[in-house]
């Protein structure tokens, strides 16, 4: 024990002197660190998105990728749910995270906006920020800037105060004012300038000794000294408009993410290493992807409308904190190469050389001190090319990079991936789950429950006009607009017509109690008319209740402050044949469900043994036991409707899975070609399946037995086969060029760095997976591919004879092979000379 002690107290001797002051500065080619030039290649880890317990693996799996930096935002409305109530726990904890970052010798990003975008509900903003007397979002408007000041000076005197900044020896080495301002500055005239303007002295004068930077914010640019910075797919043509600022990438889109009801997004490495090796090669030298790890909009974080709860985005890191392969590993041989010429590269010269008219096709050389290292470029989207580099030719294929690390041989081509591909399954655990249900209270107007309830009086409104679902502020996705009603005169007659202009995705009505209709509008409309015929008996009185559901409030645009959720205009009971009208008023509201009052996503109240099918407004519950080892743990909700879902109390997100895919762009996934405009027709799966039918649940918030999940589904649901499911690799498959080496693997946790509690109790004993079978192999020239948007592999016209003898020899019942891939390991081939060898193989787990 006392060694112990020794032993850490010197430990923590040791990283106090390792913590001292790093001054970062900057010239027109780089960041400088004590003066000395680096290449800065970053990664997007958002804490929320992730659990406490996961952070070091996570952090530790991006320095294994080849990443020197952490990039994260900061998420205001989650640090200040209510008016200067302020919430830093658990994974709201940004000063652990960045200290966790700085454990693993990682520099970090800040990027504190507060407005960050984000996919994240709302922008990042706390929804009481609305409303606040006169105020407009992001301008120069008093109120606003205010509270800007007030939250921002509060993050950074928490960083000050941990010493977090790079100047006080923390990791901090840069941080961001605003976001993207440029892109919608145009909407405020004159006021954007002087905000702009604002901004710029106001992050200044927090002295917090390392550089500010604005992205987005090159025309009109940026006031001094802010750092100018570019996000997008490609951002090559990226020229910072002053003479002063890096070229800096603050967000490399390594994919996209989805909407409720569309098709899954992936973007192929071979893409994603071509516009960094671009970027790189003229004269870039600070890059942050976005995401590194993209995790889960856990709760209600998502922003939208009608974002999912995943947020994968599909990072080199997959959403439970896996390799994506091959997008990891490739990225990670092209981070290595890149550091091993960065003295070449930022103190050398660099001739860059264009050999058409539409600069597609480019070389460039850097040279410095005697030593050089080469780039060719080859822009076209499906020409491959041969360039000329100091006398010699080469061969680039199209869309692609070459480098060479003495400008004599190729050291990496952009598309030819090496890194072994990694599918994952999803293994159901065998018990059957038995469910206990309980209906939600739909509530009217004057309900004896909501009347007697504290806790829901306080959560009353009364207005005339129906007003914006943000009036409750965020406190749920729910709002109940209750009213009554009697038809008296007869004009009306018996049938009418009820009538609502609503915003946002969902309504659900009822009428004296009764849930009558469930509406909603397409998946990518934000609002829709409501109209019902009813029939009526005059001179009766009617409750009528119209329950309005936030699936994500809007992140992005100008002026989103003015945006309506919920009934968005007047409701009216209109006659058949129109000719008569009557709106109603004298609303009441209230927000939240009976159900979360009663604390039955915590498990309490009384709950029914028996399920209760198909049918809206139900709550279920079910308990489970971790499944073993350490993979990823999910829960299967097909056959569900849409709601949220909790496990241990804690809210895993909202569930969806009802909401399906159309088919557009799974039928090819050509990594050629301009990502930005693929996007949406390219490298896309779950084409026709539900958009998002598994949901994380981390493992760090799991007990060994008797983990209990509660579901609200205001949908109705079957959950006869909701499961609960691990995630391990399936199959793995690699094409590797001849004469390098390949490492192939089932496991992709480093299961010796597995820091406590990080996969929950169950965890004691990991359990290395092993190869078992080899299903395809052949040395010669193959083709086929598997991932997202698989095609089968085949055989070419040639290839070596022993290739499956000799990978099952090396890899099968073991965890880990590599294998030499040349016709030493395969025996002679039957290729000509001209076939460029390669070595095609895929393996199951
Ligand atoms: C950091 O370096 C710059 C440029 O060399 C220099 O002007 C400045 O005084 C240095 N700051 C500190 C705190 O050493
Ligand atoms: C919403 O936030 C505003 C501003 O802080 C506050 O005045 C109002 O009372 C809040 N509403 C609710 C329902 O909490
Ligand atoms: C650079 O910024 C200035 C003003 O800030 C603007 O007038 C100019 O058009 C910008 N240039 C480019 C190339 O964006
Ligand atoms: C890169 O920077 C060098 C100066 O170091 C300059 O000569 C060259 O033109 C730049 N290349 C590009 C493509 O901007
Ligand atoms: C850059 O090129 C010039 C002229 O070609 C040469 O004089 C200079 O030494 C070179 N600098 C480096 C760092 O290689
Ligand atoms: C330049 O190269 C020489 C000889 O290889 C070496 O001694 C010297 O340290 C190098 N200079 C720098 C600044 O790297
Ligand atoms: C490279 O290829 C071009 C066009 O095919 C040819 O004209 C040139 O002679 C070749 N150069 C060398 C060094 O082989
Ligand atoms: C619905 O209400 C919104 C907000 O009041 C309004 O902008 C929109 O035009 C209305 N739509 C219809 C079809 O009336
Ligand atoms: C459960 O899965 C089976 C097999 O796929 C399917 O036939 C059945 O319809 C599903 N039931 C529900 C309620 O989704
Ligand atoms: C794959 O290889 C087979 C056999 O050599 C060939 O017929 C086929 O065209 C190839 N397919 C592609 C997409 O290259
Ligand atoms: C190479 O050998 C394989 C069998 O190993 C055979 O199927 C193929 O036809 C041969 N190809 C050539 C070009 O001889």
């Amino acid at each position: 024990m006392a060694l112990r002690t020794l032993f850490l107290s010197l430990l923590l001797l040791s990283i106090c002197i390792l913590s001292t002051a790093l001054n970062v500065t900057y010239d027109s080619t780089s960041l400088l660190f004590d003066g000395q030039r680096k290449l800065v290649i970053s990664g997007a880890i958002h804490y929320p998105r992730s659990t406490p317990e996961m952070w070091p693996d996570l952090i530790q799996r991006a320095k294994d990728g080849g990443l020197d930096t952490i990039e994260t935002y900061i998420f205001w409305n989650h640090h200040e749910p209510e008016y200067r109530q302020y919430d830093f726990s658990g994974n709201l904890n940004f000063v652990k995270f960045l200290k966790t970052v700085q454990d693993n010798g990682l520099n970090a990003i800040l990027r504190i906006g507060p407005y960050v975008c984000a996919e994240w509900t709302y922008g990042g903003f706390p929804v009481w920020l609305k409303h606040l007397p006169g105020i407009v979002f992001r301008t120069y408007n008093k109120p606003f800037m205010s509270e800007m000041k007030t939250f921002t000076t509060l993050i950074v005197d928490m960083a000050k105060k941990e010493k977090l900044f790079a100047s006080q020896g923390g990791p901090i080495i840069l941080a961001q004012i605003e976001n993207e301002y440029g892109d919608i500055m145009g909407a405020f005239g004159e006021d954007g300038l002087k905000y702009l303007d604002w901004c710029a002295k106001f992050a200044v004068s927090l002295d917090i000794g390392v550089p500010w930077l604005m992205c987005q914010q090159n025309n009109p640019v940026a006031p001094p000294p802010m750092l100018v910075a570019c996000n997008g797919p490609y951002c090559d043509s990226f020229k910072p408009n002053n003479s002063y600022s890096p070229k800096m990438w603050t967000e490399n889109w390594v994919g996209w993410f989805e909407n409720w009801g569309q098709s899954v997004h992936h973007r192929p490495a071979e893409d994603v290493a071509f516009s960094v090796a671009r970027f790189f090669q003229l004269n870039g030298s600070v890059m942050n992807y976005y995401m590194y790890h993209g995790g889960t909009n856990f709760g209600r974080s998502a922003g939208g409308p009608l974002i999912t709860t995943s947020y994968h985005y599909d990072a080199p890191l997959d959403e439970y904190g896996g390799l994506n392969q091959p997008k990891w590993g490739h990225l990670k041989d092209l981070h290595l190469l890149l550091k091993s010429l960065e003295k070449i590269m930022l103190y050398g010269n660099s001739t860059t050389k264009t050999f058409d008219k539409n600069k597609l096709e480019s070389s460039t050389i850097f040279e410095f001190n005697g030593t050089k290292a080469c780039f060719l470029g080859n822009s076209h989207d499906d020409k491959d090319i041969t360039l000329e580099l100091l006398g010699k030719n080469f061969t680039v294929p199209a869309w692609s990079v070459t480098i060479l690390k003495d400008c004599k041989t190729e050291t990496f081509n952009t598309a030819k991936v090496r890194a072994q591909t990694s599918v994952k399954v999803r293994v159901p655990s065998r018990t059957n789950l038995q469910w206990a249900t309980k209906r939600e209270y739909p509530i009217h107007y004057k309900d004896p429950l909501f009347e007697k309830h504290a806790l829901i009086k306080s959560n009353v409104f009364l207005s005339d006009e129906a007003p914006d679902q943000k009036i409750a502020n965020d406190t749920s996705d729910y709002l109940w607009y209750m009213t009554q009603f009697t038809v008296h005169d007869p004009k009306f007659g018996e049938q009418i017509l009820l009538h609502a202009n609503v915003s946002g995705p969902i309504i659900h009505v009822f009428l004296n109690g009764k849930h009558i209709d469930r509406w909603s509008g397409s998946y990518s409309s934000h609002g829709f008319i409501y109209e019902q015929l009813l029939n009526i008996e005059l001179g009766k009185l009617y409750h009528l209740s119209i329950l309005t559901v936030n699936a994500g409030y809007a992140n992005y645009h100008a002026h989103y402050e003015s945006y309506v959720n919920g009934i968005s205009g007047p409701v009216k009971v209109v006659s058949q044949n129109s000719m008569h009208s009557m709106v109603l008023t004298k609303w009441e509201l209230r927000s939240g469900l009976g159900g979360i009052l009663r604390k039955m996503h915590l498990g309490s109240g009384r709950w029914d043994q028996s399920v209760i099918s198909d049918r809206p407004f139900v709550w279920f519950k079910t308990t489970f036991d971790s499944p073993r080892g350490t993979d990823p743990v999910v829960v299967d909700l097909l056959g569900m409707g849409k709601g949220l879902a909790w496990v241990n109390g804690f809210n895993i997100g909202r569930f969806w899975p009802s909401a399906f895919a159309n088919n557009q762009g799974c039928d090819s996934c050509d990594y050629r070609g301009d990502y930005g405009r693929g996007k949406d027709k390219k490298c896309r799966s779950e084409c026709g399946a539900s958009t998002q039918r598994w949901y994380h649940i981390p493992r760090s918030i799991l007990k060994d037995t008797g983990n209990m999940m509660v579901l609200f589904d205001e949908f109705g649901g079957d959950p006869s086969n909701v499961s609960i499911q691990t995630v391990p690799t399936g199959h793995i498959c690699a094409n590797a060029p001849a004469d390098t080496t390949l490492v192939l693997s089932c496991e992709d946790r480093m299961l010796q760095n597995v820091p406590p509690g990080m996969y929950g109790a169950a965890a004691t004993t990991a359990i290395g997976k092993v190869f078992t079978e080899v299903s395809f192999a052949s040395f010669g020239n193959a083709n086929g591919t598997c991932g997202p948007v698989p095609k089968p592999f085949q055989k070419g016209s040639c290839d070596s004879p022993n290739t499956l003898a000799a990978i099952k020899k090396a890899c099968i019942g073991k965890e880990l092979c590599e294998l030499d891939v040349s016709e030493k390991t395969f025996g002679t081939s039957n290729c000509t000379s001209d076939v460029a060898k390669k070595l095609t193989v895929s393996l199951k787990c």
